[in-house]
């Protein structure tokens, strides 16, 4: 039974610490109660949402819309739920969010001031001040979790100066490099991934409490007062703009969805390189598991989640933008999701890059098996190279060693063991040098080119990484 008639009180339990209802003359249905119940996933923003509403409380204060005594009462009070929550008190089942639950404890805490303190303010500009205010940290931990792996591939990089791989085009094998350079390849990516961070991070930080529900606080609050307070970069220019604005979390996801990428490419590619098949690279004890069934398996868990993990990132995103892409101006319900996204990424990532990093970290590779992997066709480039120094035009070079490669493979032999005949009647200009352009070592001396494989080049390129790193 509902009672509607109007007896002048709120129409909830005695027990609930709504922080609306005056209008009602019914209580909510159980099933609106359950599906706009957001404090199961925005529970963890309570640090921000005490600390932001500290910072309300002192400029309500300095707007003379609080007394000294009530905003010191507000502030100790909150400091009161602070210690609460971190101690594990836990939501009742009237919290529909956590800030209700943080107003319901201060409550509690401070006595009649807490009712002030929503004055001028709205759960609108508060949430998306207290999201802010998470994605900003957020950012400074990915940081710090995406520092962390390439500083594994650094030092993987730095003991492989000396080891000869081959690299691959349409996972066929194409030119000798050194395995520092492949593995610094996955290292240029993540310091691009951290710039982008930095840019989502200076997108986070604009101020939006002031704004009010959506058309601005009807109180004098210094809203630079509140940006030095929090520590944001500016104060939104729009009130209406600055409740509904989720491309910070937008573009954190991009970032995400991209560094996913990332990590997933770094997984495939290690895991495709400690296959029986390649054996390039053995796996460690810690960052792998075993199979239930086969007793011999050795499985890289760690990067195939890293790998998958990938498809969510890119689901989150495209999550976000659908949610956003229709709304109107303004706050609206739809809004509350862009946690659910935002936090999930941010967790898996934070799962993803240390599992990586921890599984490259103990890889032993395998130079022998790297450097017998190199056949000496791979070194046909070289061997046109060797003609263009002697002013043959590269097109020509090209068609006559194409002619040597094939020799090689009819017969079915290396290109390195053809007698010299067959490179003299491929193209005359061939001398008696010409298997020394089919070394490795000398294929890699001639790439000492910026960005190149040449052992040079590579330690000038781990150089730069290493004063990438400690910027
Ligand atoms: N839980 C809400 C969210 O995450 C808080 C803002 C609610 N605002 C409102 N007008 N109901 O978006």
């Amino acid at each position: 039974m509902t009672d509607t008639t109007d007896t002048g009180t709120p129409a909830q339990p005695a027990s609930s610490h709504r922080l609306w209802g005056g209008r009602f003359g019914a209580q909510t249905a159980a099933a609106l109660d359950a599906v706009n119940r957001s404090i199961g996933v925005d529970f963890r923003l309570w640090p921000h949402d005490i600390r932001l509403s500290k910072a309300w409380a002192a400029a309500l204060g300095r707007a003379g819309v609080l007394t000294d005594a009530e905003v010191s009462a507000i502030v100790q009070g909150l400091d009161v739920v602070s210690a609460q929550i971190a101690a594990g008190a836990q939501p009742d089942a009237s919290d529909e969010d956590i800030h209700t639950m943080v107003d319901r404890l201060l409550h509690a805490a401070a006595g009649a001031p807490a009712a002030k303190l929503h004055t001028g303010r709205s759960r609108n500009d508060q949430v998306a001040t207290g999201t802010r205010l998470w994605a900003m940290e957020a950012c400074r931990t990915l940081d710090q979790a995406i520092r962390d792996l390439q500083q594994v591939l650094l030092e993987q990089a730095e003991l492989l100066q000396d080891a000869i791989m081959p690299a691959y085009t349409h996972l066929q094998r194409a030119q000798p490099v050194l395995a520092a350079h492949w593995v610094m390849a996955h290292f240029w990516p993540l310091q691009r991934d951290r710039e982008r961070l930095a840019q989502a991070a200076q997108s986070a930080s604009i101020l939006p409490l002031g704004s009010g529900a959506i058309a601005g606080s009807a109180f004098p609050v210094d809203r630079e007062f509140i940006r030095e307070q929090l520590g944001f970069r500016v104060v939104s220019p729009n009130s209406i703009d600055a409740v509904a604005d989720r491309d910070f979390i937008a573009e954190l996801l991009f970032v995400l969805a991209l560094l996913g990428v990332h990590a997933s490419r770094i997984a495939e590619d290690f895991i495709l390189l400690g296959t029986s098949e390649f054996g390039f690279v053995k796996f460690g004890d810690t960052f792998t598991t075993g199979s239930s069934m086969m007793p011999q398996k050795r499985n890289p868990d760690a990067l195939e989640i890293a790998r998958g993990s990938g498809a969510r990132f890119l689901g989150d995103l495209v999550a976000l933008l659908g949610t956003l892409k229709g709304l109107p101006s303004g706050y609206n319900k739809d809004l509350q999701d862009d946690k659910r996204a935002l936090f999930g990424a941010v967790d898996a990532m934070l799962l993803v890059l240390p599992g990586v990093a921890g599984t490259v970290a103990e890889l032993s590779w395998q130079r022998e098996r790297m450097r017998a992997a190199v056949s000496s066709v791979m070194m046909a480039t070289d061997l046109a190279d060797y003609l263009v120094d002697r002013k043959v035009p590269f097109r020509d070079a090209h068609k006559a060693v194409g002619a040597i490669v094939r020799e090689a493979e009819v017969s079915g032999i290396e290109v390195h063991t053809l007698p010299l005949s067959v490179y003299a009647a491929a193209h005359p200009v061939f001398g008696d040098d010409v298997k020394e352009a089919l070394s490795p070592e000398a294929s890699l001396a001639r790439r000492e080119v910026e960005g190149g494989t040449g052992t040079g080049a590579v330690a000038r390129q781990i150089a730069k990484a290493r004063s990438a790193l400690a910027r």
